[in-house]
């Protein structure tokens, strides 16, 4: 008797556990079968112990045991890794339709930025505009044309900072430098504005898009278990609105600005991203608005800064630790720019060993080495397995451009390999896809492009580098942190030296 109650009792808490786990879910049904293999979940947690501090690493890993397509479950979350070129592509390309939503975190419903942002809107009409206004409207080949004199002064800028460095044999902190200029390259695209202006109120944009990014990128439980999302904890989303707030602010300043001085003038003569996106708001028959402009404003910035900063410190690490590689790209810069000179975007096309190094550097060190999460939008087979409707899918670009079935001596910093090679970063090779593809893909890729061969080029094109004092390439820490972006876990420090 005393047995037929505690089995009683096992299965009324089984059919508990199950109901909260239907709740937990968003009260989606049973799983099809067929699911692709990976590591039993524990209950409730499911694999989140798996992933560690650095999850494209342990994903890789556990891609080696388990194959190109794995699933897990993250917390009551399921998601699906995706390590293979031929899925990549499948995903990303042939199906695009099917994957082409994103995973959305909480915190950015923070101000519903999730409803405005084209990172986070689901195909619709609004992502569809969106979409043109990046393609056409801001970063289109005309207008980056036409404000590439805005990035090539903050080049010149950071130029005369490092000199000053180097005049006084002080080591450069390139991670801050990075940031600083790729923020700034981008507050004057956008804006014709530089967030370093003493008594601006813009100056404060740096450090917010700073706390946007770090926030951004914390692990959020309630991501991984939605029904804390009900209970509404002060969480990574409350903080966001604190910072939302103070950027939609700044940006409610400087276009208040701008919109005096162009009734003052009776011209846009910036020519910046601003001066277009208003050209807009004032066209009646466009649907952009003062509201959605905001949201845009701060996808370029939060998406842009940190991204092409830590592939920027990440390019001058592989050149300090390959001496050789950087002595073959001064021999291509001197020769075909000059010695010691700046160099400007038209230059670009004529640096073909710079850009294999840009390529190189993608490879190894993807800024999202994830990408965005997307989201499945309904049983799916691939690879001979089903990725069921709503699982999380996460491209893991990071473990195909370290796959050495793919690429020789993948771990070794080889610019040479890209030399007379067709593969490029803009989607259409799936081993290679630093920023995605299909119709998600980076919109801001043009403008990286530009901004980083420009700042590398100029940086070892005028100087010489050391480490400091004590490091070599051998004994340098080359770890990772996840973030937004994936940063250096050690800022590099270099001296320069006039070359
Ligand atoms: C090194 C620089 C950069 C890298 C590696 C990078 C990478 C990425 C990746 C991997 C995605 C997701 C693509 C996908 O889901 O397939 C993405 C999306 C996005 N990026 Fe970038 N990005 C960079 C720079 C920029 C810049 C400079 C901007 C804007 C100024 C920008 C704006 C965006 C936006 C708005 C999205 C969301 C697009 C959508 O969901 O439709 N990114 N980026």
């Amino acid at each position: 008797m005393d047995y037929l109650v505690l089995i009683l009792c096992l299965y009324l808490l089984w059919g508990l556990f199950q109901a909260l786990s239907f709740v937990a879910r968003g009260g989606r049904k049973a799983r099809p079968s067929n699911l692709p293999p990976g590591p039993r979940p524990l209950p409730i947690i499911g694999n989140l112990h798996q992933l560690g501090d650095l999850p494209h690493k342990s994903l890789a890993k556990l891609a080696r045991t388990y194959g190109p397509i794995i699933k897990l479950e993250l917390g009551f979350v399921t998601t699906v890794v995706i390590s293979s070129p031929a899925l990549a592509k499948e995903i990303l390309q042939t199906h695009d339709a099917v994957f082409s939503n994103r995973m959305v975190p909480n915190s950015v419903m923070a101000h519903d930025h999730d409803k405005f942002s084209v990172a986070w809107v689901p195909v619709s009409p609004l992502f569809r505009y969106l979409r043109k206004i990046y393609n056409s409207q801001i970063f289109s080949s005309k207008k980056l044309d036409l404000n590439q004199h805005l990035r090539s002064k903050k080049v010149q800028e950071l130029i005369t900072s490092v000199r000053k460095c180097a005049c006084a044999g002080e080591a450069v902190n390139i991670s801050e430098a990075a940031f600083r200029t790729s923020l700034n390259a981008i507050s004057n695209t956008v804006f014709s504005l530089d967030m370093m202006e003493p008594l601006h109120p813009a100056r404060e944009l740096k450090e917010v898009v700073w706390q946007i990014a770090a926030e951004a990128g914390k692990p959020n439980l309630a991501d991984y278990f939605p029904v804390l999302k009900k209970i509404g904890l002060r969480g990574p989303k409350h903080r966001l609105e604190v910072h939302f707030e103070k950027i939609f602010n700044i940006f409610d300043d400087l276009t208040q600005r701008r919109l005096q001085l162009r009734t003052e003038t009776g011209s846009d003569k910036c020519n910046d991203v601003l001066d277009n996106l208003l050209d807009l708001v004032e066209d009646k028959n466009e649907t952009l608005d003062m509201s959605l402009v905001k949201h845009l404003c701060l996808d370029i910035f939060v998406a842009g800064g940190e991204t092409t900063a830590s592939t920027l410190e990440w390019a001058m690490t592989e050149l300090l630790c390959n001496p050789e590689k950087l002595v073959r790209a001064q021999a291509e810069l001197h020769q075909v720019i000059g010695k010691g000179k700046q160099i400007e975007e038209a230059d670009i096309p004529r640096l073909p060993y710079l850009q294999a190094i840009v390529k190189e550097n993608f490879r190894l060190h993807p800024a999202a080495p994830l990408l965005v999460p997307r989201k499945s939008g309904e049983d799916f087979i691939a690879g001979g397995f089903t990725i069921p409707k709503g699982a999380q899918v996460l491209i893991n670009v990071w473990a195909m451009g370290r796959d050495p079935s793919i690429w020789d001596d993948p771990d070794k910093f080889m610019p040479e390999r890209f030399l007379g090679s067709d593969i490029d970063v803009r989607g259409q090779n799936f081993e290679l896809l630093p920023f995605g593809g299909g119709r998600r893909i980076c919109p801001g890729l043009p403008l990286a492009l530009r901004m980083l061969p420009l700042m590398l080029g100029s940086l070892i094109n005028i100087f010489n580098w050391r480490l400091e004092e004590g490091v070599t390439p051998e004994n340098m820490n080359m770890e990772d942190k996840f973030g937004m972006a994936i940063q250096r876990a050690e800022s590099l420090k270099a001296v320069p030296i006039p070359v």
